[in-house]
């Protein structure tokens, strides 16, 4: 089974690009996902899936840059989709949380009607629109709040390495406690994604995060207490920092479809701990 894995030096992808036996790493120099022509170089290596992880996800740039969003994360995808029907890959859209809308007490679940309150949410979600209309055989795999190892490349690391940095400087820290997600390890989530096609699950729609959900600032204490980093941490409200994108309040994902299927996650504290371990921290 040969898995193209386009965004393979980002943070989910060079996590994917470990986990596949047969494996075929595109880099943004070997595809341009906004560029039918250009992903025409998957006709002549003919993997049988297809990973599309890339993505403009700068939440607050992309209210600014709809035009880039749209380009990269739907146009990017209806590229990709169509490219995969023409040769007959199974094409897996990575996609978000953000496409809820976060009214919702409860963890999200596959079944929920997404309706995102942001440019990037909404860009996204025509990304899953594009690839579910263009492809018979896809998977949209909803990931959220990544961490991994080689941190995210479009945003220039991720949250655990920020609240590292500044509270290691002695910063005084205010993090959100009103915003409530699913924290979630790169590596766990590759190994998932990987189980969800050797099992060859139904196709569809399927949240993939660690165990559990909490809100950015309980994920910060937890940073805290595992590394014994002795930060000013405060507890603050999202309407005491006010971004250019608005976030949903609640974008904690269900995954209780996976979990049908046999797929475990552990709790995003173990992942954590591992994550911290693995750079070097514990
Ligand atoms: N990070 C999160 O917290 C988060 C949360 C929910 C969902 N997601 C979704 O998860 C996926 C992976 O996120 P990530 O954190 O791993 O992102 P990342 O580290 O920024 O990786 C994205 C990869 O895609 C490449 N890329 C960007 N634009 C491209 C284009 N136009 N054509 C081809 N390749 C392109 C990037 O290459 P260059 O860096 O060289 O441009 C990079 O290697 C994305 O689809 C994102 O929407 C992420």
């Amino acid at each position: 089974m040969k898995v193209a894995v386009i965004g393979a030096t980002g943070q989910l992808g060079s996590d994917l690009v470990k986990v596949f036996e047969e494996v075929i790493p595109l880099t943004h120099s070997d595809i341009e996902v906004t560029d039918l022509s250009s992903c025409e170089v998957l006709k002549e290596l003919k993997p049988h899936i297809v990973i599309n992880t890339a993505a403009y996800h700068k939440t607050d740039e992309c209210e600014d840059n709809p035009e880039k969003a749209f380009l990269v994360n739907a146009i990017g995808a209806r590229n990709v989709a169509l490219t995969c029907k023409e040769i007959g890959a199974i094409n897996v859209y990575i996609s978000t949380d953000y496409v809820f809308d976060g009214s919702k007490e409860e963890p999200y679940t596959e079944e929920d009607i997404p309706n995102p309150i942001n440019v990037y949410g909404i860009s996204k979600y025509a990304g899953e629109l594009l690839t579910r209309t263009l492809c018979d055989r896809y998977y949209i795999i909803r990931v959220s709040s990544l961490f991994g190892v080689a941190g995210a490349s479009g945003k220039g690391g991720n949250f655990v390495e920020t609240m590292i940095k500044k509270g290691k400087a002695g910063e005084e820290l205010y993090v959100v406690n009103d915003i409530t997600m699913s924290p979630t390890y790169t590596k766990d989530a590759a190994v998932a994604i990987k189980k969800i096609l050797s099992s060859k699950l139904p196709y569809g729609v399927y949240h993939v995060t660690n165990d559990g959900f909490c809100t950015w600032y309980e994920f910060a204490k937890a940073i805290f207490e595992i590394t014994g980093i002795d930060a000013k941490l405060n507890p603050t409200t999202s309407d005491r920092y006010p971004t250019k994108a608005k976030r949903p309040k609640n974008s904690a994902l269900s995954i209780e479809k996976i979990r049908f299927y046999g797929i475990e996650m552990r709790h995003w504290r173990d992942a954590l701990r591992d994550y911290l371990m693995e750079k070097g921290y514990l």
